[in-house]
């Protein structure tokens, strides 16, 4: 199954794609991710998506759509897909769906996770993301001295906050998605293809079992 997943910046897909690749061994692409390490590597991608990042807008179309059309060529799509933060406006949609169209797959679902803009603030400002296996943590509800000693809790890596993880940025963000992903939910909705997860319970299994229900 190809799944697309949709919901603000915040609203918990990378760590919802985190358990859906280790329950059903699907291959999680975020581009978020991927543009995070051509950043570090200082690419030619990486250094045009760089300003848009920090600020919150999005990388032109032509970088992403070249990222990923590399990505769809390098990888094994056969145990399924997970796309995280892709399509981001609807010229995205158009062409990954020919893209996949060219390896004789389409997107099955799209999964909103909805998760309020208070609930996405408070979230992105306390994540963390682990330097060595790309976890994504959290210190909320921490004091200052735990935030500080806060390692991942899967390999033990240095955690550092993202560059755009900070309240001024997030509104912009909020606003972007509003602005130009949130319209791929009608997208989707005309194929018959959206399903809705609540993404508010401050438990993330919760969430996840939610998820897995629409799945099913
Ligand atoms: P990207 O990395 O995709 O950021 P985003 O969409 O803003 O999403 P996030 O990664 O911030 O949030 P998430 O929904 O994955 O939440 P998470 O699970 O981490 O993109 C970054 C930038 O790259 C963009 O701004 C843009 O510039 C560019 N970009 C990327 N893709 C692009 C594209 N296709 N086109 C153009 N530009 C593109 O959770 C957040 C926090 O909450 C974590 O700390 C987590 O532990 C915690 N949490 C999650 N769920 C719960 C829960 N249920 N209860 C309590 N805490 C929770």
């Amino acid at each position: 199954m190809n799944i697309v997943l949709l919901g603000g910046p915040g609203a918990g897909k990378g760590t919802q794609s985190e358990f859906l690749t280790a329950e059903f061994g699907m291959l999680h692409i975020s581009t978020g991710d991927l543009l995070r390490e051509a950043v570090a590597n200082q690419t030619e991608a990486g250094v045009k998506a760089k300003s848009f990042m920090d600020a919150g807008e999005l990388v032109p179309d032509e970088v992403i759509l070249g990222i990923m059309q590399e990505k769809f060529e390098t990888s094994d799509l056969s145990n399924g897909l997970i796309l995280d933060g892709f399509p981001r406006n609807t010229e995205q949609a158009i062409a990954l769906d020919k893209m996949l169209d060219c390896l004789g797959a389409q997107i099955d679902k799209a999964i909103l996770i909805d998760t309020p803009n208070d609930i996405i603030i408070q979230r992105i400002c306390s994540r963390r993301m682990c330097k060595s296996c790309g976890h994504i943590g959290s210190v909320l509800g921490m004091n200052a001295e735990d935030a500080a000693a806060y390692v991942c809790p899967d390999c033990g890596g240095e955690m550092y906050q993202r560059d755009d993880d900070n309240e001024a940025t997030v509104q912009n963000r909020i606003d972007v998605y509003m602005e130009k992903t949130a319209p791929l939910i009608d997208y989707y909705s005309k194929q018959n293809k959206l399903a809705k997860v609540d993404g508010s319970p401050s438990v993330p299994k919760e969430v996840f079992e939610n998820l897995k229900a629409v799945l099913e």
